[in-house]
């Protein structure tokens, strides 16, 4: 097959992650007889330094036309004082709502190579975790209207948090149909106590829950699944929720499977083309220094040739390279641990290619 794959580096470690995944992707096309050709995208920090915008309409342009994306992060310290139309993360906002990429797949699988890089206790570990977040991306708080005005001499700051039935459908369906794949458990996670977002979401579940008879469905509080993750994270399958619950609920549920920079995220919408990246941000503490970890980003390239080229082998190959690779007791920094043998982002990429 022929793949055309828009690559955006990024800021950060972004441009170091991403080339370990391309060094893979060629490892794998050489290896199965396709040819993935890229293009170069810039967004978020590096787009404002050049062309004064976290994402030129021609960059949107050129995901559009590409067959899928993939990112390694943006943002960083340096574009912090921007307003909030101009900063970095405004790129990757507009690139998720301009490809319609509402349903974003986070996994939390604990690698068995990294239970004690956890940081919950063994007693809890050991029952196992693995489960998905399924966030919805293009809409909620974060596509609300944003303002801030003056009023009776102080400053007054909103933020719309806003969703439309069809928008809590299509995500909706989308948990069912994961749980459906999996072990059939499906949680909706809201705040229906206090929120009518929340409300209408249950309300639509409810009438999707009809449609998924096999699905053992349930709700709970955002606040108690906070809780829940930590205490006793075994007892999730599928979590679906909303943007911004799924954002936070996300990081924690990296946080236990060891380290967050394992953990690879699909975006997609109603076609194939997708955009792929890993969960973590661009880290520039540590930017440049050849110390990041960028399995997640190689696990976020393998998810794309699963979900949006239908290559199922070839990412199966990927996940058994990192395995191997963790098996063989190397490690990056963010996950080292005692008799490990601690390696760099560039020889973790090596390891994981010549591991195919
Ligand atoms: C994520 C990130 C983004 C988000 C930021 C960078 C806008 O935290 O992908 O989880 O909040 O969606
Ligand atoms: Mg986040």
């Amino acid at each position: 097959m022929n793949k055309h794959i828009a690559l955006i580096r990024g800021d950060g470690i972004g441009p170091e992650i991403v080339a370990q995944a391309v060094k893979v992707l060629d490892a794998v096309a050489e290896k199965y007889g396709h040819t993935f050709t890229y293009e170069e995208v810039d967004m978020g920090g590096c787009a404002i330094d050049k062309w004064g915008d976290p994402l030129p309409q021609e960059m949107l342009d050129k995901c559009l036309a590409s067959d899928s994306v993939l990112l390694g992060a943006v943002g960083g310290p340096k574009w912090e004082g921007l307003p909030g139309p101009q900063r970095p993360e405004k790129g990757l906002l507009r690139l998720r709502s301009g490809m319609g990429l509402y349903s974003n797949l986070r996994p939390a699988k604990l690698w068995p190579q990294l239970a004690a890089a956890s940081p919950l206790k063994p007693s809890i570990v050991e029952k196992g975790i693995d489960f998905m977040v399924v966030r919805e991306l293009i809409s909620g708080v974060y596509f609300g209207e944003h303002k801030t005005v003056e009023q009776d001499g102080e400053k007054v700051a909103t933020d719309e948090m806003y969703y439309a039935e069809h928008e809590i459908e299509r995500i909706g369906r989308i948990g069912f149909e994961t749980a459906m794949k999996r072990r059939k458990k499906l949680t909706c996670v809201d705040k229906a106590n206090v929120l009518d977002t929340s409300r209408l979401w249950r309300s639509v579940m409810h009438r999707l829950q009809a449609e998924y008879p096999e699905v053992e469905y349930s709700e709970m509080f955002v606040d108690n699944a906070a809780m829940q993750i930590v205490k006793d994270p075994s007892q999730f399958d599928v979590i679906v929720t909303e943007n911004m619950f799924g954002d936070i609920l996300s990081d924690e549920a990296s946080m236990i499977t060891g380290s967050i920079g394992m953990i690879p995220s699909s975006s997609l919408g109603d076609g194939t083309r997708g955009m792929y990246e890993p969960i973590h941000g661009s880290a520039p503490d540590i930017a440049g220094q050849d110390k990041a970890n960028p399995i997640g980003t190689i696990l976020s390239a393998a998810m794309m040739l699963k979900y949006s080229f239908g290559m199922d082998a070839e990412a199966q190959n990927i996940e058994d390279a990192v395995t191997k690779a963790l098996d063989s007791g190397l490690r990056t920094a963010d996950m080292m641990a005692e008799g490990c043998t601690l390696c760099g982002c560039e020889a973790m990429g090596d390891a994981v290619a010549a591991l195919l």
